[in-house]
């Protein structure tokens, strides 16, 4: 089996991030998006994978390189112009030959992995395979009718009225089949080739087309408060130790990871939370659930349930809570008086009246 793992995409909801970051690089839990989804992908045996990439290709060709890093195989397919998911399964035709495949969007978290369903498609090799899961609002989704064995009935893309609740996760295991499906479809009202609608032809055309609801953690991390919910979740799942110092001043609560070279002085940690590599604490409030990126510092500081990303540095501002910082940003408090901000587009700031 193969992996087609798809990474391009606007991220217009995470701006101001996605300004300097395509979205899959976003860390949750100090580590991108999609290094959790390559993660999942080498834990089922594949080793070949495509990375279908758009206007920030590059940035993710740098982080994550020729896959060594994660034991894979990686090859980079270029997509010119968002087109759609069925259209990036075109692009990669070549590539993917006749063999299965599973294809992962990668802005898509599923923290308990895809191993069960990779079993399950390895053992029946149905013509497509979906996970699905039940949301609020399946109007934001693709929405599958199911029948009691798990055989898909009919497949919508966002519809106005969903006939169920069980939205499609961005998980598919397909065979070589979906190729033609993916031929004979029209591009949607948005303009692009859905591979929903794909899979809908598949179900037309008498295929075998199955689902299962997935049991696990699952997040399509289109926005701040996505990302939140996600750190939260996996910084729970973090393995603990202190790789760094904690001088004696410090106390340290709960699941805890402090990477090498971090140094801890004076402050109070309650976990679950990670100190990156090479950062400095001091005289600080920390957590619990948030992810401090490597290199930071933060001084007389106080934040939990958030997300820092590499180089910020807050000094003698206490009371942060579900915030994300961007990288190398700074953050004062203190010596100004009133409030002064300096901060990009579509940034959003909530300050205490
Ligand atoms: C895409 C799919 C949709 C699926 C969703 C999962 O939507 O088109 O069917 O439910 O991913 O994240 P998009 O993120 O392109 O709006």
């Amino acid at each position: 089996m193969k992996a087609l793992i798809l990474s391009g995409g606007m991220g217009t909801r995470l701006r101001p991030f996605t300004y300097s970051m395509p979205k899959q690089l976003v860390p949750v839990a100090n580590k991108p998006i999609l290094a959790h989804c390559l993660e999942n992908v080498r834990a089922i045996g594949v080793e070949d994978v495509a990375v279908v990439v758009g206007d920030r290709g590059q940035e993710i060709r740098t982080v994550v390189g020729d896959g060594s890093a994660f034991g894979l195989n990686i090859t980079y397919l270029q997509q010119d112009a968002p087109l759609g998911l069925a259209h990036a399964v075109s692009i990669a035709e070549e590539f993917l030959g006749e063999d299965d495949f599973v294809m992962y969007l990668g802005d898509n978290v599923l923290a308990e992995g895809i191993a069960e369903s990779a079993r399950a498609f390895r053992a029946d090799r149905p013509s497509a395979q979906l996970l699905l899961t039940k949301v609020a609002d399946p109007r934001a989704f693709g929405v599958a009718e199911v029948d009691a064995e798990g055989q898909v009935l009919a497949l919508v893309e966002k519809p106005q009225q969903p006939r169920s609740d069980l939205a499609v996760i961005g998980v598919y295991f397909f065979t070589a089949a979906v190729h033609d499906a993916v031929r004979a479809i029209e591009p949607s009202a948005r303009g692009e080739l859905e591979i929903t609608d794909a899979v809908q032809h598949l179900v037309e055309r008498g295929e075998r087309v199955v689902a299962t609801e997935y049991a696990g953690y699952w997040k399509d991390t289109g926005s701040p408060d996505d990302l939140l919910d996600c750190n939260r979740l996996l910084l729970g799942r973090l393995g603990h130790g202190v790789h760094g110092e904690v001088d004696t001043g410090s106390t340290v609560e709960g699941p805890v990871l402090i990477e090498a070279g971090a140094v801890v002085e004076r402050s109070r940690l309650v976990g679950p939370l990670v100190v990156g590599a090479g950062s400095v604490v001091r005289d600080s409030d920390l957590g619990p659930y948030t992810a401090l990126g490597r290199d930071c510092v933060l001084d007389g500081a106080g934040i939990g349930n958030s997300i820092v990303l590499e180089g910020v540095s807050i000094q003698n501002v206490r009371g942060l809570s579900g915030s994300i910082i961007g990288r190398s940003a700074a953050v004062r408090g203190g010596a100004a008086t009133g409030r002064r901000l300096i901060i990009g587009d579509h940034t959003r700031a909530e300050v205490a009246a």
